[in-house]
């Protein structure tokens, strides 16, 4: 179970990213969290992730997350893609022996076997994005935050990642600007202004367009 109660976030140059934001994500639920740019969708998902801390406001957060950033080259860093896919399990001290295995199953989750060897900063966007979710699957969170994980995916790669996620069990929160993702999580929440303005199934036009959407 995921509660937020009048959250805010203040960046150090002063832009106020998150403005009284109130969500609440039970066990188990897919929701994606849609939003202009600039409403807080990133902000809110490494403050759920524990990567920063809110500057005022409640937050309770059961369960391990694993969070994919937006941008994959702010996440993969080891010189060898088996080596960044490994490092998270790795450091959660997962024996030796599992470790293969972790690795092995994550990167077939994404359809990128056989690219252990490769340097990730050769890979194209889409590889690196993929290397990058894998790397956080490798963890088993209960907790996944996806932020755009469609981005920049062809459209084989948005139906298979898609059908990843549906195999995987535990709470998903995705920020995405993809309207055919959204439509299909179990319940949509609208950031704006740094607020959760609207939740729910079924967006009305109206809706979309009174907050930037449409
Ligand atoms: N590191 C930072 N320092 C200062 N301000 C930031 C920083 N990161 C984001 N912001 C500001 O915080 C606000 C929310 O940004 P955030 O990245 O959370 O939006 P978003 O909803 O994820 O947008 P997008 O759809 O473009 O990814 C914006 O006004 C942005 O300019
Ligand atoms: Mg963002």
């Amino acid at each position: 179970m995921i509660l937020l109660e009048n959250v805010s976030y203040k960046y150090d140059d002063g832009i106020l990213a998150l403005d009284g934001a109130s969500i609440e994500i039970k066990e188990g639920e897919r929701i994606a969290l849609i939003g202009p740019n600039g409403a807080g969708k990133s902000t809110l998902l490494t403050l759920i992730a524990g990567l920063k801390k809110q500057c005022g406001g409640k937050m309770k957060i059961q369960g391990k997350t694993g969070i994919v950033f937006q941008d994959p080259d702010d996440q993969i860093f080891m010189p060898r893609v088996w080596d960044d896919v490994a490092f998270g399990p790795i450091n959660q001290g997962i024996p030796n022996e599992q470790i293969e295995e972790r690795v092995n199953w994550a990167l077939e989750s994404v359809g990128m076997q056989g690219f252990e060897e490769r340097a990730p900063h050769h890979l194209s966007f889409g590889e690196r994005k993929r290397v990058a979710i894998a790397g956080i699957l490798a963890m088993k969170p209960n907790v996944l935050l996806l932020d755009e994980p469609t981005a920049n995916l062809d459209p084989r790669g948005v139906r298979e990642l898609w059908n990843l996620l549906l195999g995987l069990g535990g709470t998903q929160i995705i920020a995405t600007h993809d309207m055919g993702i959204a439509a299909k999580c179990d319940r949509i929440i609208i950031i704006h202004k740094g607020k959760a303005v609207w939740s729910g199934t079924g967006i009305s036009k109206e809706v979309l367009e009174k907050y930037d959407l449409a």
